[in-house]
């Protein structure tokens, strides 16, 4: 028998709430939210953990402009802290090296990775969702009590993705947070009529902001952003009415 589960359960425990982010398509802003809602909450004085797991393609380490992120060893790996975020990632121990998976593999290293972190107490636990509904997006369900955000854009490949994820979530009976729309231009849009099917709050749209590739790498420049300005008033302000 695997007793990791039941360890994660416990290391869990201290958690008040987690946030998947998520939605099914790639390159839709999934790592940039994730990342600069995470350091959002902090600056406001939320207990915050930033998860990556997107193990064959993390980028949050890039955006938050980590550096010597190896954990310190207690028993556990305590996380490193940047700008207030506790963060952990698959590249804290791999660094620069790919790290090409498998399924199984994927669902090992997930359980392992929640097996030995040590978040402590947090108020959120922000989660970098990979792309697709395979192996992370059940063992995300399966392993973490999760609340998930969804993210579109306004492509009609991305809602109709969005779509068959949200059956996805409600199959598995996972809580979904919202729909968020990124790089929306500011038109009604079919992701509001996507949660207005499912009966889901539309938590808003997201601008596409010229300057935020500037802000990559450099955590108090990402929090100057008007991307950040927006995650902040759209999403931080839901989750904190949750
Ligand atoms: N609102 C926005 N304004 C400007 N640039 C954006 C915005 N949203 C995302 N981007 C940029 O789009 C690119 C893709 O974003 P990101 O890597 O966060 O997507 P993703 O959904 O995590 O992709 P993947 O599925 O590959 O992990 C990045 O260069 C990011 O900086
Ligand atoms: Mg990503």
């Amino acid at each position: 028998m695997d007793p990791r589960p039941g360890i994660i359960k416990e290391r869990l425990k201290s958690i008040k709430q987690t946030i998947a982010v998520s939605g099914g398509k790639g390159g839709i802003g999934k790592s940039v939210t994730s990342t600069v809602l995470s350091l959002v909450l902090a600056d406001a004085g939320y207990k915050t953990g930033l998860l990556d797991l997107d193990f064959c393609g993390a980028s949050t380490q890039t955006i938050l402009g980590a550096k010597n992120t190896f954990p310190k060893e207690e028993n556990g790996a305590v996380p490193i802290t940047i700008n207030g975020v506790k963060f952990m990632s698959i590249t804290c121990f791999t660094q620069e090296t790919a790290t090409p998976m498998r399924g199984t593999d994927i669902t090992n290293a997930i359980t392992e990775l929640l097996a030995i972190t040590l978040w402590g107490d947090l108020d959120f636990l922000v989660i970098d969702m990979p792309p697709g509904l395979g192996d992370t997006l059940l063992d995300t369900i399966n392993l973490m009590k999760s609340n998930f955000l969804v993210m579109t854009t306004p492509s009609k490949t991305t809602v109709e993705i969005a779509k068959k994820h949200i059956e996805v979530l409600r199959q598995s009976n996972a809580q979904i947070i919202g729909v968020l729309e990124n790089m929306s231009r500011g038109e009604p849009s079919a992701s509001r009529e996507l949660a207005e099917k499912f009966d889901i709050p539309f938590i808003g749209q997201i601008n596409f902001d010229p300057k935020l590739e500037d802000a990559v790498g450099n955590a108090e420049k990402l929090l100057e952003t008007r991307f950040a300005k927006e995650i902040k008033s759209r999403v931080a302000k839901t989750l904190k009415s949750l």
